[in-house]
């Protein structure tokens, strides 16, 4: 059965001492998450250490890097690699992000080597997808989420490709407020299900966890990850305040 997860995205915020507190607050909020069930926290690099220190013991929470290199090591100026990962004991990362797509121009094919490198070190990649609204508006989202698959996830072999999460976050959606409705969330998850299916046969697809990232909130994770496909979400501006974020987890199925 394929897990239900609520990913927090914190993106660059939280001094140190927030984000401890934040987590603290999730942490201690008395959740009781099932067996396939997981709450992760993609937290920034400098606290990815102290930030597994606190999930410790809590078997269904999880810390993620926000990224990670394409290369094993070398001349990389302040990156991070996945053999770094590794080595602190994180099993998540967030791979492709629309953010980091845009702004350092990451290629799908770099992020299928990205995806490569996690898998190799047992790290979760939890592959980004999703159009931009000019793609939406020409109803071509569809083959522009497909491509993006194929570029970047259909080298792997169906064992592997059960071992990724997929994240569907349309762009127009991140951070706008602007949440896609739940029934365009659902169309888009049996779509890329759909897509996995042809590559890789149905039961391969059924095992492959599709989360929903966009303007996720307390107020519409319960309809949204209420959609057959739908199988939880990545959290950018919600997951930074608890309460929030506790409501989110709490609506996973
Ligand atoms: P948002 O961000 O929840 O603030 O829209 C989601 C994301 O970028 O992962």
């Amino acid at each position: 059965m394929r897990k239900q997860i609520a990913a927090a995205n914190w993106k660059m915020n939280n001094t140190l001492e927030e984000g401890t507190k934040l987590l603290n607050e999730i942490v201690g909020s008395g959740l009781q998450l099932s067996d396939n069930q997981c709450a992760i926290f993609a937290v920034p690099s400098p606290y990815l250490i102290s930030a597994d220190q606190q999930v410790a013991g809590n078997s269904n929470m999880f810390v993620a890097a926000q990224n990670c290199h394409h290369k094993t090591s070398g001349a990389y100026t302040g990156e991070v690699s996945v053999d770094m990962l590794a080595s602190i004991n994180i099993h998540y990362c967030l791979v492709g992000h629309s953010e980091r797509r845009e702004y350092f121009a990451e290629s799908n094919q770099q992020l299928a080597e990205k995806v490569d490198l996690c898998l190799s070190k047992e790290i979760t990649p939890i592959f980004c997808c999703g159009e931009p609204l000019s793609i939406r508006d020409e109803n071509i989202q569809n083959d522009y989420v497909a491509v993006q698959l194929n570029e970047s996830l259909f080298h792997l072999d169906a064992d592997a490709i059960q071992k990724v999460v997929i994240a569907y976050e349309p762009i127009w959606a991140i951070g706008t407020g602007k949440t896609a409705t739940a029934a365009q969330a659902q169309e888009m998850h049996a779509h890329i299900r759909s897509v996995l299916a042809n590559q890789f046969g149905n039961a391969v697809a059924d095992n492959v966890s599709i989360l929903y990232g966009g303007s996720v909130k307390g107020a519409n994770a319960n309809e949204i990850f209420s959609q057959p496909d739908v199988d939880g979400g990545l959290v950018g501006g919600a997951s930074l305040i608890a309460s929030e974020f506790v409501q989110i987890i709490k609506a996973l199925k």
